[in-house]
């Protein structure tokens, strides 16, 4: 029996395909390729398709004995969601349906699915908690919603038990190298940094330094991508074990400004890294810092990355290995 990982060649979800491995679990990776890297997946392992295709969907259940999925799969850029809301509810909740109903018809009970922060909106207190009142500020957010209510509509009438993972920042990389950070187009605030360290971009833009803060820029709780993979295997072995659906926030509880971040890949990199000041980025609260309490009760989920420092060298490290070769050929 494998485990299902859609969007398994993605930045996050090739992660968790590693820590499924090391706990001792079969896996067979589901992605389209078009965010994700036919290089982070091994290939006997690929199943490229696309959600949408309910008759792909039709025959990856039917030809593989699966036991549970863990589902990535998609799209992710806040701005792109508010500048085409189809695209998204297109994808990120009718998808989704195509995925649960095929495991309602194949019966398979087991679900991990990747939320995120963004359901919560501005938030009304900080740590936020998973009791805090969901309020999406952006179709992004308002589609990961939209599914975590249809999980909990699907537990009570098809028994699809669900642990539902609100991300924070994930940023680093797995040590050991091969997979790691690489969007196209390039949004999050860490790689671009590194693309400034190596020359790609000529500077950093920091986006609003009239936050209420302590420095005036955006304050981020970043979390290792290695801890966000294995807090999803020790969600599936509790639904293994007969846990109830659930929900847990997934982020290291302290909180960084975006020059906060700028100083220490700095220091991590030893380049100077040339930062401006921009304009605010719309729909950018001013403070996202989660409570990963629960977490750590409940699943005994316990991070083995909580330096941002060392974060930040992961992701430094991985991102010379796939990027700097290049360097020679930028315009910068
Ligand atoms: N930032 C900059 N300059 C940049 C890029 C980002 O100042 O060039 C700032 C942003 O304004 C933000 C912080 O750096 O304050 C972090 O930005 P990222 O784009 O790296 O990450 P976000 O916090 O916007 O996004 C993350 C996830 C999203 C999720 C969102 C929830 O990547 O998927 O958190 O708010 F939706």
């Amino acid at each position: 029996m494998a485990i299902l990982v859609t969007g398994g060649a993605g930045y996050i979800g090739s992660h968790a395909v590693r820590a499924l491995k090391k706990s001792g679990f079969e896996t067979l990776v589901l992605d389209n390729l078009i965010y994700g890297h036919a290089d982070f997946v091994q290939p006997d392992e690929l199943l490229k398709g696309d959600l949408e295709d309910r008759q792909f969907l039709d025959q990856v259940f039917q030809n593989h004995p699966i036991e549970a999925v863990l589902h990535f799969a998609a799209y992710a850029y806040v701005g792109e969601s508010v500048a085409n809301p189809s695209k998204y509810y297109h994808n990120n909740v009718g998808c989704t349906l195509n995925l649960l109903d095929t495991m309602v018809k194949y019966h398979v009970r087991h679900f991990i699915f990747s939320s995120t922060c963004a359901t919560y909106g501005e938030p009304l207190s900080i740590p936020i908690d998973e009791n805090h009142p969901l309020r999406p500020i952006n179709p992004y957010g308002r589609t990961k919603f939209i599914v975590e209510q249809i999980l909990d509509d699907y537990d009570k009438a098809y028994y699809i038990k669900s642990v539902r993972l609100r991300y924070f920042n994930a940023a680093g990389a797995d040590p050991e190298g091969g997979i790691g950070e690489d969007h196209t187009p390039e949004t999050h605030l860490i790689p671009l940094i590194f693309s400034v360290a190596i020359n790609q971009l000529p500077h950093i833009s920091i986006f609003g330094t009239d936050y209420p803060t302590h420095d005036g820029t955006c304050i981020r709780d970043y979390i290792h991508v290695t801890d966000l993979a294995d807090a999803h295997v020790l969600g599936l072995q509790y639904l293994q074990q007969g846990g109830k659906t659930d929900v847990f926030n997934l982020g290291n509880g302290n909180g960084f400004s975006v020059k906060e971040v700028i100083d220490v890949a700095r220091e991590v990199t030893d380049k100077e890294i040339l930062a401006i000041e921009a304009e605010r980025r719309a729909g950018d609260p001013a403070e996202l810092v989660g409570s990963s309490k629960k977490i750590k009760e409940i699943l005994g989920w316990s991070p083995k990355y909580t330096e941002l420092k060392t974060i930040i060298e992961t992701a430094w490290q991985w991102h010379k290995s796939r990027f700097n070769h290049e360097t020679c050929n930028q315009k910068y």
